[in-house]
């Protein structure tokens, strides 16, 4: 396995000097990404940032630490180690040789698929860009922009298998990436959560605990793929993902502590008076990021995810630890449905359905499991503090736009509603205006080493070994 070259305009452990056609397409795609990381990345101007950077894919040296100036961070391209004798895992072609180049007959779906998932990278980055004008801390504005910068990298990986293995149509496709943008009229990004904005620090942490991720499930089904270079490249991005989930868990973590110490010293659970975020409002976000991302799942059902897995290009959350045929010609899924009930209405329930067409729902229900870890956290740090308030996931029915239940209304709980019923009530689980308001009120910058905003709990630990207040961001 080849080490990065560094000595390259593009850090890459592809081999990219011996391919000079692929190197000279990424080295004219490369402007085009710097002006779109200027034009609709971070705003705030800085001088340079303590980042991580790839510089390996293996062991504990794969990253390096230092400050550098954003606009020069090196976005490489990192593949995971080969394994020669990769074979593929489910399917009709369970057991074939990995594929090392794009059988024809599956081109425009392996094709579709890379689109959808690099979209998202960049999306974010655009979704977060004016965060850095209200970071709680150096620390908090260091992590924003390393996830940032790694979203980068993980369009360039993607953009990699476009220009690497899809000729004309990926190269085009490749510029589409740059074109869309989150939230624009004319061009959208294509999924409706990476449209949506990331205002104020309480959505980043929701963002990076709940959206990205989804991210971690996709790539991890992608990791699966029969197409090895994709397999590879996903094993990778997964690596810096979880840094990623880190920002997430530990914000939100952070959120709910200061809050839970405020009520405590005050004996009193409305604290916004007290600049800080009620445990009500926590909840409603909450419901609003878990309920959009449920929705980046897509259907219970859907005929086009059981061909990709019938043809070996996306499997299940860690396929290799299933214990079945990996083929599931024969199996059943119960998945979440509308049922017709006696009195003419229809109820929450469930129907079976085989397996194969059930896959979204089978990877939905590995990601919930693992959002429940986050709220049971959340609630311990409530009961350390002795509070007996909780938070939850709310019901899967609840604030739906895709799947089964996009047509009807239900409550956190579960219970269906008419839609006056939900007009009524929604502003007591979503965020309303003024929700909205109240918090973005509170996102004062906090610029100065070792301090924090008043609505958030320093963290543990810093970063690399590094302490809290460490000269993580120097500002322009
Ligand atoms: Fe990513
Ligand atoms: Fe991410």
């Amino acid at each position: 396995m080849t080490r990065p070259d560094y000595a390259e305009k593009i850090p890459n452990n592809v081999g990219l000097a011996e391919d000079r056609r692929l190197q000279r397409a990424l080295e004219s795609w490369q402007p085009n990404f710097l002006s779109w990381w200027e034009t609709m990345g971070p705003t705030l101007p800085t001088q340079n940032v303590y980042l991580r950077t790839a510089i390996d894919v293996r062991g504990e040296g794969w990253a390096q630490f230092g400050h550098v100036p954003m606009i020069d961070y090196r976005w490489g391209i990192f593949l995971a180690d080969k394994n020669p004798d990769r074979r593929v895992a489910f399917g009709q072609h369970k057991g074939d040789p990995a594929w090392q180049k794009v059988p024809g007959e599956y081109r425009a779906e392996l094709q579709r698929l890379i689109v959808i998932q690099g979209d998202t990278e960049p999306a974010s980055v655009e979704q977060q860009r004016n965060l850095g004008a209200t970071a709680p801390s150096l620390y908090d504005l260091r992590n924003l922009f390393q996830v940032n910068v790694e979203e980068g990298r993980h369009l360039w990986a993607m953009v990699y298998l476009l220009h690497a293995y899809f000729g004309r149509e990926g190269r085009e496709e490749a510029e589409e990436l740059l074109h869309r943008n989150s939230g624009s009229q004319d061009s959208p990004r294509i999924l409706g959560a990476f449209n949506e904005e990331t205002p104020d620090w309480l959505s980043f942490y929701m963002f990076t605990y709940f959206t990205d991720r989804d991210g971690k499930y996709q790539l991890g089904t992608l990791k699966e793929s029969a197409f090895d270079p994709l397999s590879r490249t996903c094993e990778f991005m997964l690596k810096e993902e979880a840094h990623h989930m880190m920002v997430g868990t530990t914000g939100v973590d952070r959120v709910v502590e200061r809050t839970a110490q405020v009520m405590v010293e005050n004996d009193t659970d409305d604290v916004a008076a007290l600049g800080v975020i009620p445990l009500q409002v926590i909840q409603k976000y909450l419901n609003f990021h878990y309920s959009v991302s449920l929705d980046l799942f897509g259907g219970e059902t859907s005929t086009n995810v059981a061909n990709y897995y019938t043809a070996g290009l996306k499997g299940r959350w860690l396929e290799e630890r299933r214990k079945d045929d990996h083929k599931l010609t024969d199996d059943a899924i119960m998945v979440d449905a509308l049922v017709d009930a006696s009195d003419g209405e229809q109820s929450i329930s469930q129907v079976e359905v085989s397996a194969l067409v059930g896959l979204n729902t089978d990877l939905r229900r590995e990601y919930i499991a693992d959002c429940s870890g986050g709220v049971k956290r959340w609630n311990r740090i409530l009961e350390d503090a002795g509070l007996p308030q909780r938070l939850y996931l709310p019901h899967i029915a609840f604030n739906r736009k895709v799947g089964a239940f996009a047509g009807i209304e239900a409550s956190p709980s579960g219970q269906k509603m008419t839609a006056r019923e939900w007009e009524h009530a929604k502003g007591q689980w979503l965020p309303t205006d003024t929700d909205k308001t109240f918090v973005r009120s509170l996102m004062h910058p906090v610029y100065e080493r070792g301090k924090i905003a008043a609505w958030v709990a320093p963290p543990r630990n810093g970063i690399n070994g590094q302490p809290f207040d460490y000269d993580y961001v120097h500002l322009a």
